[in-house]
C-alpha cells in the first residue's frame, strides 16, 4: 500500500513557532525522509470560512501568508503538493455524500467542535457549515487516500470521525473492495511540542492574546518577546532555587534546544539537563537562560526569514505553485470521487451494464 500524507491549516493568521514545533518542522522532516509516496499540504480556506463567513478578505489574505510560511520553513513544491482546499470542488461533493453516514448527535459529541463552539460563542447560533466541518475534513483526508495525517492533539477527534466515516462507507458501499482508506494520526513526539504555551505562560499561543512569536518576527522582536517571557514567579534572586514546571522559557528550550546549541552558546553546560539541574538548585538567573533561548530561536528562524524574503520577491510564482498543486490535487480527487460514486451506484452514464440490464428489463 502507498504511504500518503495529508495535512493542512486554516488560513486565519500567520503561523507561529507553536505551529513550527508542533507540525511544520515535522512535516519538513517527513517530506525529506523520502519514505512517503505522496505528500499533500492543504490550505483549508473553505474550512476557515465556516467560522469566518463574514470575513472573506481575512481568509484570502492569509492564504498567501500561510503559503509563504510553508515555503519558508522548507516545504518544497517539488516534493510536496501544496494546494488550496476551495479549488477542489470534488471535496464538497464527497462531503455531501459522507453527511449521510454521520448523525447529528455524533457531531455534537465531537470534543473539538464542542470546544470551538464555546470559544466562538456559537452556542445559540451555530452555522451549519461550521457544525459539519468534521465531515468535510473527512473528505480532505480521504480524497487522496491518505494513510498518515500529521496533526496536533486537538485534531484527534477529527481523525476518529474520519475513520468512522471510512469504515461505514466501505461497509455499506464497498464491502468487497474497499474504496476508502482509514488514516492514522501522527502526533509530535516531544511533549513540549504538542502544545507550546504563549510567551505569557498561558496554555495556548493565540493572536488575540498577543502572546505569539511569529515565523516572520524580526530578530529584535524575538529578542524583546523572549526577554519579557513568563518564567518562575518564585525565582526572585539568582540564588533562589528555580522551578521548571510551567516555566515557559524551559518549555521552549525543551521544544528547540539540542546539545550542539550548548556547545555554541552556553558551553558551561553539556546539555539542557545540566542547565535545568543548576536552575532548580539555585544560582542560575533567568536572563542567562533567556539569552540562550534567544540565540537558539535566531538560529532556527534566520533561515526561515531568508527563504521567505526570497519568495516574497516573486509572489506570482507562489500563486503559480498553489495553482499547480491544486490542479494535481483535483485530478486525484476526481478519481476518488468517481470510485465513490460508482460504489454508491450513482454512476449512471459510466455503467454500461446498467443500461444493458435496464434495456433487457423493459424489452419484454
Ligand atoms: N482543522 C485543521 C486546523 O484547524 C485544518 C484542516 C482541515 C486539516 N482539513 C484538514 C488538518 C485535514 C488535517 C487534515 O488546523
Amino acid at each position: 500500500m502507498s504511504k500518503i500524507i495529508l495535512t493542512g491549516d486554516r488560513p486565519t493568521g500567520r503561523l507561529h513557532i507553536g505551529h513550527y514545533a508542533g507540525s511544520l518542522r515535522g512535516r519538513v522532516e517527513l517530506q525529506n525522509s523520502g519514505e512517503y509516496d505522496k505528500i499533500y499540504i492543504m490550505i483549508a480556506d473553505a474550512q476557515a470560512l465556516t467560522d469566518n463567513a463574514d470575513n472573506p478578505e481575512r481568509v484570502r489574505q492569509n492564504v498567501i501568508e500561510v503559503a509563504l510560511d510553508y515555503l519558508s520553513v522548507g516545504l518544497d513544491p517539488t516534493k510536496s503538493t501544496l494546494f488550496i482546499q476551495s479549488q477542489i470542488s470534488e471535496l464538497t461533493e464527497l462531503t455531501f455524500y459522507y453527511m449521510n453516514l454521520v448523525t447529528v448527535s455524533r457531531l455534537q459529541r465531537n470534543p473539538t467542535v464542542k470546544n470551538e463552539i464555546q470559544l466562538r460563542n456559537f452556542e445559540t447560533s451555530i452555522p451549519v457549515g461550521f457544525f459539519t466541518y468534521p465531515i468535510s475534513q473527512a473528505a480532505d483526508i480521504t480524497f487522496c487516500k491518505a494513510t498518515v495525517v500529521p496533526v496536533g492533539e486537538d485534531q484527534l477527534p477529527m481523525i476518529e470521525q474520519t475513520k468512522e466515516i471510512v469504515h461505514k462507507f466501505n461497509a455499506i458501499y464497498a464491502p468487497e473492495n474497499p474504496v476508502l482508506i482509514e488514516p492514522k494520526a501522527l502526533l509530535p513526539q516531544a511533549e513540549a511540542c504538542k502544545r507550546l504555551p504563549g510567551t505569557d505562560g498561558k496554555a495556548k499561543m493565540s493572536k488575540s492574546l498577543g502572546n505569539c512569536i511569529y515565523l516572520t518576527d524580526s530578530d529584535k522582536e524575538v529578542k524583546a518577546k523572549i526577554m519579557s517571557m513568563y518564567t518562575d514567579p518564585l525565582h526572585l534572586q539568582v540564588s533562589d532555587p528555580g522551578h521548571l514546571e510551567g516555566n515557559t522559557v524551559f518549555t521552549y528550550l525543551d521544544a528547540f534546544a539540542r546539545d550542539e546549541h550548548f556547545e555554541r552558546y552556553c558551553p558551561e553546560y553539556a546539555n539542557l539537563e545540566e542547565m535545568k539541574a543548576h536552575y532548580t538548585k539555585g544560582g542560575l538567573g533567568d536572563v542567562k537562560v533567556k539569552k540562550l533561548l534567544i540565540n537558539i530561536m535566531q538560529e532556527v528562524l534566520e533561515p526561515i526569514r531568508m527563504r521567505r524574503a526570497q519568495f516574497e520577491t516573486d509572489i506570482p510564482e507562489v500563486y503559480n505553485i498553489l495553482k499547480k498543486g491544486s490542479d494535481a490535487a483535483r485530478e486525484v480527487a476526481a478519481q476518488t470521487l468517481s470510485e465513490v460514486k460508482s460504489a454508491m451506484k450513482i454512476d449512471y452514464f459510466e455503467d454500461a451494464e446498467l443500461i444493458k440490464a435496464q434495456s433487457a428489463l423493459y424489452a419484454k
